[in-house]
């Protein structure tokens, strides 16, 4: 039987925490010492706007000249800031905190050069290279908003992006490698830029020798060219709450969500974290097995381990197929990485090709520390392998793209609690975690709810949605009063421990990612021969849940099916891109809804996932869900029979 960890002291969690939640003011302007500002703050939390706050008001600093500039000052000029290791390239480069400081500056002298100002926003649609961090880093320099897309979406996503950021600048490379497929990411970023209405002035291409592109004359520059003349620029003191970027998350329309993110109080949070919560010292190396495009990419590959004067690893490669199942100790063993963090399902695909470890045994991991695991549910299963195969603590961690950093954790750094599989331990220093009944009211220990965080949300978290405080309040401080609504479902036993069980909203979590169904069905709706549409998130063994579509077709219609969901498939891959996992449809009559005409896509979920379910009082006609029934019965590789309890 695998061990937890021993009770070692949780005295250092329960002193940070009740300090953090009886005096936020004192305690996060303590961590706030450990970074260089260029003027103090006038106030730690302002409240002057409630329910919208601001941490470190009248503060000024830059975050890259805390996670780059000061270490080159301080003694870390020659220490590793940046391993870039990339199977699929056979390439390993390790780069200076003294290098990267000059290639950022140069950066950034390239970005001034075409005209970028403090406050102008610039997209980067990008690879796993260091100069896509490089990018990010040199727009923070000089204050420029960056807005990271991830390559694994298509087209129409990343022009609703860029029509939404408005950039000055767009930053690419001619293109991805996916394991064994390149993907060409100029031919996108051309659709994308002929579907959007904005016009960047300049789009800056890194040539890859792979595949190089064509460069549109007067709007395209080649990087390694600008790169070479360009002028390197300093540092420029921003305001603590001027925006560092922008991050587009999915929200339950197809619209994605613009997540803010400032510079002072972002900057205080990952640094204190990177000590307390995953227990890592300066001179570390730190791996974040994410990629730029998602928050864990953003906070714990590029921001939070170069606060800390931690090394990080930039891995383009993935955990199986690169080359194999052993991929993962390979980089731990070779770089000595202390940390790693990842994806439950990135160690359901290694269990999957290596379940008894013999890829393991063959690397020295004896200097490993800890897994940290985030982005969906650790199942038991999931966290028992894992944590049999390593021996080391396994820590589940709970967090969003909105929150940016853990809400809850077992904290490495403030002591560890026996862990409690299927549970993110408790709530981090700086968030009160409620779960709340339908009426606002606190629930009970053990009764599920919605899970709340109590305002203010601690510094770090989004403080506003981009160029619209109207739906940030409507998305999240609504529902309940006084609470940050997170969108999902859980409760709290009675020692504290949270437990997250899903979301309760239409956004489904695929391979640790967020996405929308809405987006899902606006595709599917542009259809010629759909009439109606529903997608909704089914269980999955390897990536936690799948899209699954229903369509009604329009009167008249007498094509084959499979012909059918054959072109939705690729329609979803052409509009919302590959990264959304959506290869299955099932042509049904009519869609299952109430009287007032909303589709029952919880039910539906219910029946699809086997689950027990009863018949909805408010459906309008109760023969839609038998059809969609028998459709996903004859789907069901079980023999489990499916059917409505009491209905
Ligand atoms: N550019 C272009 N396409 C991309 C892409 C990118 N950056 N990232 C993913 N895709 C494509 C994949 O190639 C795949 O295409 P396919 O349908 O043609 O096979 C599709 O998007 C789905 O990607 P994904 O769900 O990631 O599946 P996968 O089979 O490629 O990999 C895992 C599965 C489990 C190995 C991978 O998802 C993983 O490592 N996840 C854990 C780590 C992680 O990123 N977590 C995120 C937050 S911590
Ligand atoms: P994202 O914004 O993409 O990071 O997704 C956030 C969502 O992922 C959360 O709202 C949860 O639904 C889910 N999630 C993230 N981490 C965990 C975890 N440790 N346990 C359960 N769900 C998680």
């Amino acid at each position: 039987m695998p061990t937890t960890p021993a009770l070692v002291d949780h005295t250092p969690y329960e002193r940070a925490y009740a300090a953090s939640i009886a005096d936020p003011e004192g305690f996060w302007g303590t961590a706030a010492a450990a970074l260089h500002w260029d003027k103090p703050w006038d106030r730690v939390l302002d409240d002057s706007a409630a329910p919208l706050y601001r941490w470190f008001t009248g503060g000024e600093m830059n975050t890259c000249f805390n996670a780059i500039d000061r270490h080159v000052l301080n003694g870390r000029a020659e220490q590793a800031a940046v391993i870039y290791d990339s199977p699929v390239t056979m390439t390993v480069r390790t780069i200076t905190y003294r290098e990267l400081r000059d290639e950022v500056a140069r950066f950034a002298g390239v970005l001034r050069s075409l005209g970028v100002k403090r406050g102008d926003r610039v997209i980067i649609y990008m690879p796993m290279m260091p100069e896509t961090l490089i990018g990010m880093y040199a727009c923070a320099r000089i204050g420029a908003v960056h807005s990271v897309v991830f390559g694994g979406f298509a087209p129409h996503e990343l022009a609703v992006r860029i029509d939404d950021a408005q950039p000055t600048v767009v930053l690419t490379a001619s293109c991805g490698i996916e394991v064994q497929r390149v993907v060409p990411y100029k031919p996108l970023l051309d659709q994308a830029l002929s579907l959007a209405t904005h016009v960047p002035a300049h789009c800056v291409v890194l040539q890859r020798d792979m595949h190089r592109c064509e460069l549109t004359p007067g709007r395209d520059l080649d990087w390694q060219v600008v790169a070479a003349t360009a002028a390197p620029v300093d540092c420029v003191p921003l305001q603590a709450t001027d925006p560092l970027y922008i991050l587009y998350t999915s929200g339950t329309t197809g619209m994605p969500k613009g997540v803010v993110r400032d510079n002072g109080g972002h900057a205080v949070a990952l640094l204190w974290s990177m000590q307390h919560v995953y227990g890592v010292q300066a001179g570390e190396v730190f791996w974040s097995a994410s990629d730029f495009g998602w928050a864990v990419g953003h906070s714990y590959i590029v921001y939070a381990p170069l606060l800390a004067g931690c090394t990080t690893v930039v891995h383009e490669g993935k955990p199986v197929g690169t080359p194999d199942a052993g991929e993962f100790w390979r980089v731990i063993q070779q770089h000595d990485v202390r940390v790693l963090f990842t994806a439950p399902t990135a160690f359901r695909a290694i269990k999957r090709e290596d379940p008894t470890g013999a890829l393991f045994a063959k690397y020295d991991l004896s200097r490993f520390r800890t897994l940290f695991l985030a982005g969906e549910r650790l199942d038991p299963d999931t966290y028992h392998w894992a944590r049999a195969l390593l021996q080391r603590p396994v820590i589940d961690h709970w967090w969003q793209t909105e929150t940016g950093w853990p809400v809850a954790a077992n904290c490495m750094g403030l002591g560890a609690f026996p862990v409690k599989p299927g549970s993110p331990t408790k709530p981090v220093p700086g968030y009160v975690v409620d779960i709340l009944d339908d009426e606002g009211h606190a629930m009970p220990p053990n009764r599920e709810g919605a899970v709340a965080i109590r305002l203010p949300l601690p510094p770090g978290t989004l403080p506003t949605l981009w160029r619209n405080d109207a739906r940030f309040i409507e998305t999240y401080l609504t529902r309940y009063p006084g609470y940050y609504l997170t969108g999902d479902g859980g409760y709290i036993d009675e020692d504290g421990y949270l437990f997250i069980m899903g979301r309760v909203d239409d956004i489904i979590i695929v391979a640790g990612h967020n996405l929308s169904t809405g987006a899902m069905e606006q595709a599917l709706a542009s259809h010629p021969d759909v009439a109606e549409c529903a997608v909704i998130g089914v269980r999955d063994p390897l990536k936690t849940q799948l899209p699954l579509g229903f369509v009604v077709l329009k009167a008249g219609v007498m094509r084959a099916a499979a012909d059918i969901v054959g072109e939705l498939v690729q329609l979803v891959r052409a509009q919302v891109g590959p990264v959304a996992n959506f290869k299955q449809a099932l042509v049904v009559s009519r869609l299952p809804k109430t009287r007032s005409g909303k589709v029952l896509r919880r039910t539906m979920r219910a029946i699809a996932d086997g689950e027990a379910w009863t018949m909805p009082p408010t459906i309008d006609d109760p023969a839609t869900l038998d059809e969609i029934t028998a459709a996903l019965e004859a789907r069901r590789p079980s023999t489990t029979p499916i059917s409505p309890i009491g209905g």
